[in-house]
């Protein structure tokens, strides 16, 4: 029995999880571990919200709400989706919790004073408007290496090239949308190119297990070399940085989201009145942790986590990092913004029945982006649940329980006490690994069958222990294929009347293999297996926290768990087609969605008119009179003559043009907005300008003569 930590990728708490998420990391991550559960190993499986950073506050900004509230709402929607999707959390923390707080700060000072952490002067970018440094995420501009237009600060979306913000051409801050100015800020780095032999051993020494996209990407960060990566950033919201010199700064949300993984096991421990017992799971050298996570996430957890740790010293660093491709949904990239998604809340709204949860957990377990990119399709949510859940599993289930019902009054027929007892021997003789020897008195296609519900189990863990969740899901349908076919191949309704007793042995393993499936499902359809195990009146494995202790039930599917005379209840349907209608209805909704988020672009009042060209009121005014206004660096008072009237103006334009090379310069000036006092003085209103190359204000003026207070149109 190991003792296996489990995490996966704590996700921003600025939306609501959607079935892309699922697959990337979270129905993989809780196959694993109610599987590692059922294999009897002690499990701690932990996640929750992240809960600062850059993605916050945009979406905050966007939904004109606080971060606070923006994070309280999606963390308690996104707890609750989780709860109700079975995923088995021994612990759903966030990364707001005090907790964390005093964690993370402690490790940044642990490694300051361990000389990892370097103060550095750095330039970047500071939106002189807003009054802040701007992150990586609150700039865009064109791609240094592709062109892309809306490339971020740190990395462009279209080709992946990671670059210092510097390096954009023509940035713009996402705040004002006007182009940044770039101004000195202190940052602590963290010294990570120290790490680049250490992690370079590292990642060779699992180099046999990891799967194939996460060692390129981590070896092609690795061949570049290693960089000292600033982990302190200029704003408001976050955990602050731990010391006097630092105000206004907090920890870059990576740094401390990735420690979350142990101040939430901090928080679990807490809670069970055991506060030292994350100590065990995150220290002990006997700990072996796997970390799921989404690919957008490798390097963060390849690289930078452990090396953090390794400079910490004392923690157990992750033994394998399995990270999915990405789902894409009807063929196309989820967006948020384009509303291309399913939200898992969403989803439960439309489908309320409980086996509809199965229905989702086994489309996506089925079809997860593990080696490339996957499909979710809701043509193959209604195939994989009509064909595979409800037309084999199902109803294989279905018919055996209603044959045993029929005939034996839903108790198990008696078999000879050789054939358990032998059947015990051989399971014994699989596990081992050993060949099997058959005794006298099997059937072909009896043989051919319990062979394949005592080997089975054992490959279909092997796939799973390598993560290769997709096929091993696969497998788990190919069996239930074999036994419709051994009960076909059989005809229990020919033999009850003709042969009993052979009839008796046929319903006797078919419902072995029942008993089987409560167990090898139990993972992937935790809800159906509960139900199925009542059904049978075995003690319910469905690998859920706190079923500690139970040993490796899962060794034991395909044994012959139910003794002859036990006594199963009266079958009912675990699963239900979902009619061809209700599916349609739901592409239906998705593309509607998708189109009315489209609309403003596609429609009529998405172009501006002449009657709005107008409604500025745009005028040649000439500059009679400018001059600075008292207490501010930027700022001119300016008198502008348009023929028929005078008006004062407000313009930021102190440092970009002297006052007195203004007066008699032509210029436009939109007259109809509203007045707005700025620092005391009344701007009536608003001069044209071109943005320079380097962000600066250039005036616009008639290139010919125009009396002042010229109409322009
Ligand atoms: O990509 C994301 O959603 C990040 N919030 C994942 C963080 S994983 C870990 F650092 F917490
Ligand atoms: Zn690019």
């Amino acid at each position: 029995m190991a003792r296996i930590l489990i995490t996966a990728a704590l996700p921003y708490a600025n939306g609501y999880i959607h079935l892309g998420h699922c697959a990337g990391a979270y129905v993989p991550a809780d196959l694993y571990a109610r599987y590692a559960r059922l294999r009897g190993h002690e499990v701690l499986f932990l996640c929750g919200s992240d809960e600062h950073g850059a993605p916050i506050t945009i979406a905050a900004e966007q939904e004109g709400v606080s971060p606070r509230e923006l994070v309280e709402r999606y963390h308690q929607a996104n707890a609750d989706a989780f709860a109700r999707l079975g995923m088995s959390f021994d612990y759903y923390g966030r990364t707001t919790d005090p907790l964390h707080y005093e964690f993370a700060q402690r490790f940044f000072l642990a490694l300051l004073h361990k000389g990892y952490l370097e103060a550095r002067q750095e330039e970047q970018f500071y939106d002189p408007e807003a009054n802040i440094f701007l992150p990586d995420r609150y700039v865009e501009g064109i791609c240094p290496n592709c062109g892309y237009e809306a490339a971020r600060g740190d990395q462009c979306e279209r080709c992946g090239a990671y670059y210092n913000q510097l390096e954009l051409r023509q940035p713009r801050s996402r705040i004002t949308g006007k182009p940044p100015v770039v101004r000195r800020t202190q940052h602590w780095y963290f010294l990570l190119s120290r790490f680049q032999a250490l992690l370079e051993e590292y990642v060779a020494s699992r180099s046999s297990t990891w799967k194939e996209n996460v060692l390129q990407q981590t070896w092609s960060w690795l061949r570049q070399g290693l960089s000292d990566r600033p982990i302190t950033r200029d704003l408001e919201w976050g955990v602050p940085v731990p010391l006097p010199e630092a105000r206004g700064k907090v920890l870059y949300v990576w740094f401390e989201a990735l420690l979350g993984y142990i101040s939430i096991a901090q928080r679990w421990a807490f809670e069970r009145g055991e506060p030292e017992l994350w100590r065990l799971w995150w220290t002990d050298p006997q700990t072996r942790y796997i970390a799921f996570i989404g690919k957008d996430n490798i390097v963060f957890h390849t690289l930078m986590f452990p090396a953090m740790l390794m400079a910490h010293g004392g923690y157990v660093l992750p033994e394998n990092v399995p990270a999915n491709e990405f789902l894409n949904l009807e063929g196309q990239k989820f967006s948020k913004s384009r509303h291309w998604s399913i939200d898992v809340r969403d989803f439960l709204a439309d489908f309320p029945e409980e086996h509809a949860v199965d229905a989702l957990r086994y489309t996506l377990a089925a079809n997860l982006p593990e080696t490339r990119d996957a499909d979710f399709t809701w043509h193959d949510f209604a195939a994989r649940t009509n064909n595979e859940l409800v037309a084999a599993f199902g109803n294989f289930v279905h018919r055996t329980l209603q044959f045993l019902y029929r005939y034996w009054d839903g108790r198990i027929p008696e078999v000879p006490a050789e054939l358990s007892q032998q059947w015990h021997r051989l399971a014994e003789a699989v596990w081992q690994g050993e060949g099997l020897q058959w005794g006298e008195g099997w059937h072909t296609e009896e043989r051919a069958f319990v062979e394949a519900l005592l080997s089975y189990p054992v490959q279909i863990a092997s796939l799973y222990e390598r993560f290769r969740f997709r096929e091993a899901i696969a497998e788990t349908m190919a069996l239930v294929r074999l036994a419709n076919k051994f009960f076909n191949d059989m005809a229990p309704w020919r033999t009850v009347v003709e042969a009993p007793e052979l009839c008796a042995r046929t319903l006797f393993i078919c419902a072995q293999a029942v008993a089987a499936f409560a167990i090898l499902f139990a993972p992937v359809i935790p809800l159906a297996a509960r139900r199925l195990s009542s059904l049978l009146r075995l003690p319910a494995s469905v690998g859920d926290p706190g079923e500690a202790g139970a040993g490796d039930r899962w060794s034991r599917a395909g044994r012959p768990l139910l003794g002859s005379g036990h006594c199963v209840e009266e079958p009912r349907l675990l699963f239900a087609k979902f009619p061809e209608q209700r599916i349609e209805l739901q592409r239906q909704k998705l593309y509607a969605l998708a189109s009315s988020a489209a609309a403003p672009s596609q429609t009529e009042d998405a172009y501006a008119t002449v009657e709005d060209l107008q409604r500025l009121g745009l005028r040649v005014g000439r500059i009679v009179a400018a001059e600075a206004i008292v207490g501010t660096q930027k700022l001119l008072r300016l008198e502008i003559d348009l023929g028929s009237e005078q008006r004062q103006v407000v313009a930021g334009l102190a440092q970009h043009y002297r006052p007195e090379e203004l007066i008699g310069q032509k210029v436009i000036v939109a007259t109809r907005l509203k007045p707005v006092v700025i620092r005391g003085v009344e701007s009536q209103g608003m001069l044209l300008a071109a943005m320079a190359a380097d962000g600066s204000p250039v005036l616009v003026a008639p290139i010919a003569e125009v009396p002042a207070g010229a109409h322009v149109r």
